[in-house]
């Protein structure tokens, strides 16, 4: 089902982005073309090398190379991608998305995107729940991205509520039922 399937991965920084390469895994498992794109602060919870090993390319993060020049198409990439996907979704990247600011190389990318958009909200319970994220959430939400609901559950601060990344099984179940129904 995912065979060939186009995936733009952008990994925001949240504590989640530890399940990212599982996800990247299963995905190649299941044949997806993977391009991931993170956030300069999401290098702080996992490594491009990881990534970019798991995907079998390159990890994107800055628009251009200020030593050669060498820049990286936002708008192709947008329009190369089957679906996008952005998990984990930081609080802080929610409220860029939704109010069309576009300082960093996924945000561009996500803005240029021409393809359906997954995002998989992840923070603390707190956080989650603070009027603001809530209503960045509707408003993406509101824009035709699909959300993918944080779980309830223990989280990374020790507390326990709503703001866990979804499973990446699920994930991967999630997006498997978007390409079969798209097929039918
Ligand atoms: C240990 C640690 C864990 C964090 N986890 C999260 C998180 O799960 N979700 C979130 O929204 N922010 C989290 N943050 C805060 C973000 O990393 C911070 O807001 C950052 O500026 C996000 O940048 P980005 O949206 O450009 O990736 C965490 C910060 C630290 C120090």
């Amino acid at each position: 089902m995912l065979k060939g399937k186009k995936i733009v991965i952008g990994i925001t920084g949240s504590i989640a982005a530890y399940k990212m390469p599982l996800l990247i895994r299963l995905l190649v498992k299941e044949e997806a073309e993977i391009q991931v794109i993170m956030t300069p602060s999401a290098r702080d919870f996992v490594t491009p090398l990881t990534l970019a090993t798991l995907s079998q390319r390159p990890v994107l993060i800055d628009g251009f190379d200020s030593d050669n020049g060498h820049w990286n198409s936002h708008v192709e990439l947008g329009r190369w991608a089957d679906v996008m996907l952005i998990a984990p979704a930081s609080a802080n990247s929610l409220a860029k998305m939704a109010s069309g600011i576009a300082d960093n190389f996924l945000l561009t990318v996500y803005l240029a995107a021409k393809c359906p958009v997954f995002i998989a909200p992840a923070m603390d319970l707190d956080m989650f729940h603070h009027k603001t994220t809530q209503s960045n959430i509707e408003t993406l939400h509101s824009f035709g991205n699909k959300i993918i609901a944080p779980k309830e559950g223990e989280l990374a601060s020790g507390l326990c509520g709503a703001g866990r990344l979804e499973e990446p099984e699920e994930i991967l179940l999630i997006l498997k039922r978007f390409f079969e129904k798209k097929k039918s």
